[in-house]
């Protein structure tokens, strides 16, 4: 078979899965921690003042990395149990020059962020990663730092990445370019050391985890629409983090209970943060039955358990506005219009260039793989529902892409080969048995 496609950096063969067509999803469970917040909790853990315990953490490779890196500085993480981890912090001064580059592995979120926390310190940092990961884009993040007054080299715009440090940071006004919670992120943490105030713009909404965790670690900051300002010198305090299950990584369960002809799918405790939950808004729009109950209790995220039915979905018009509240969740609404009635036209993704892999390049391969109409220009997809046929699509290294082809095999007329899924471990280990205990056959194969 021909892959067509300059999608990405394929990250060389892993095993694939071989995912037969089925009728039904039915049962009821848990998909693991929301992965933004996981590294957030042991970040900001990390340079709290005090213990903080942090439950429900996803145990993603990309997490590990996280965890890995603020080890490396000096903060000790006990793992209490295989829920539950204390992160002893003693505060931002307290971390120690790694003795190695911090190798963050495929995470654009643990590099990004890193970026913005570590460059306010007194000694030189070194951030690298995979191959995919390097070939993202740093300068984004790099720029606005400097901005304060990091010392930042980048290769190339790319990583690896070196923090000079050693340099005193300041405040500034910034308008964001791009809605993205990463750049954003990385100025507020870069804000806490800083002196004075940081003020930030964004054009659209992008998730708000950072700023409702430093508020539960008691920093102040004030948000006003897409407006947040945080005054630096503060310090954090050492707190208890839940984190519920992650909404991106539901999606794509979502998605195959919805396109079955049978059943009912209980998923419990999800993230429903109001900045994630557009997929749910999109995949309703389109005729999808989905319940939502809000779960009482005081946790700062708020969480929900959400019952999906068997529903006939019809087309939907996605414009530039809503991309950045369903970035990641993008690759299996695109399987969703394929499978719905009419054309499905997504404007203004440029973003989804510049994630693991080049995701309209890569969606697109996989959709022309298996017989899916569809006409991609620019940053602008339109997908007309219809057949899915059987084939052997390319993950191109990015488990997004990986598990949003497994999830087409529900209405496709033959088995879908899904080739190198080995990076479905970054966000989503699990995802292949719950998918099987769900009845998805996604089976490991040659
Ligand atoms: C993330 C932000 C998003 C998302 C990524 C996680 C975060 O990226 O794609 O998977 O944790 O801040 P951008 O908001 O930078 O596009």
């Amino acid at each position: 078979m021909q892959f067509s496609s300059d999608a990405g950096t394929a990250m060389g063969s892993g095993p694939n899965w071989l995912v037969t067509p089925a009728t039904e999803i039915s049962g009821s469970l848990s998909v693991p921690g929301d992965k933004s917040i996981s590294h957030r909790a042991l970040m900001l853990g990390g340079i709290a003042d005090g213990c903080s315990t942090i439950t429900g953490l996803l145990r993603g490779e990309d997490v590990l990395a996280t965890m890995k890196a603020m080890r490396a500085m000096g903060v000790r993480i006990d793992e209490l149990d295989p829920q539950s981890l204390r992160v002893h912090g003693s505060g931002y001064a307290a971390l120690n020059a790694a003795t190695e580059p911090l190798d963050l592995g495929n995470s654009g979120t643990a590099m990004r962020l890193f970026m913005g926390l570590l460059c306010g310190l007194p000694f030189p940092t070194i951030l690298t990663g995979d191959e995919s990961l390097r070939s993202r884009p740093m300068e984004r993040v790099a720029k606005p730092l400097r901005a304060m007054g990091a010392g930042i080299s980048t290769t190339e715009g790319h990583a690896p990445v070196t923090l000079h440090g050693g340099r005193r940071l300041a405040g500034i006004d910034y308008e964001m370019p791009v809605a993205s919670a990463q750049v954003k992120s990385a100025i507020l943490l870069a804000a806490i050391p800083a002196g004075g105030i940081t003020r930030l713009i964004e054009p659209h909404p992008s998730r708000d985890h950072t700023e409702i965790m430093l508020q539960q670690f008691g920093v102040r900051l004030e948000r006003n629409g897409n407006a947040v300002s945080l005054a630096g010198g503060q310090s954090l305090r050492g707190t208890e983090v839940a984190i519920p299950g992650d909404i991106s990584s539901a999606a794509f369960l979502i998605v195959a209970a919805l396109l079955a002809r049978k059943g009912r799918l209980l998923l419990r405790n999800v993230g429903i943060n109001p900045t994630r939950t557009a997929v749910l808004d999109v995949l309703r729009a389109m005729g999808g039955k989905i319940e939502v109950k809000l779960l009482a209790g005081r946790d700062a995220e708020p969480r929900g358990d959400i019952v999906v039915f068997p529903s006939e979905l019809r087309a939907i018009r996605i414009d530039a506005a809503m991309v950045p509240r369903l970035i990641d969740e993008l690759p299996v609404i695109f399987v969703a219009a394929a499978a719905a009635q009419g054309t499905t036209h997504v404007d203004g993704a440029a973003e989804l260039r510049v994630k693991e892999s080049d995701r309209l390049a890569s969606m697109s391969a996989g959709l022309a793989n298996l017989g899916v109409e569809h006409h991609l220009a620019g940053d602008s997809i339109a997908i007309t529902g219809g057949e899915i046929n059987g084939g052997r699509v390319e993950s191109f290294g990015d488990h997004r892409i990986a598990m949003a082809f497994a999830v087409a095999a529900m209405r496709a007329s033959g088995p879908i080969h899904i080739a190198d899924v080995r990076n479905v471990a970054t966000s989503f280990p699990d995802f292949a048995s719950l998918a099987r205990h769900s009845g998805l056959p996604v089976q490991e194969c040659s």
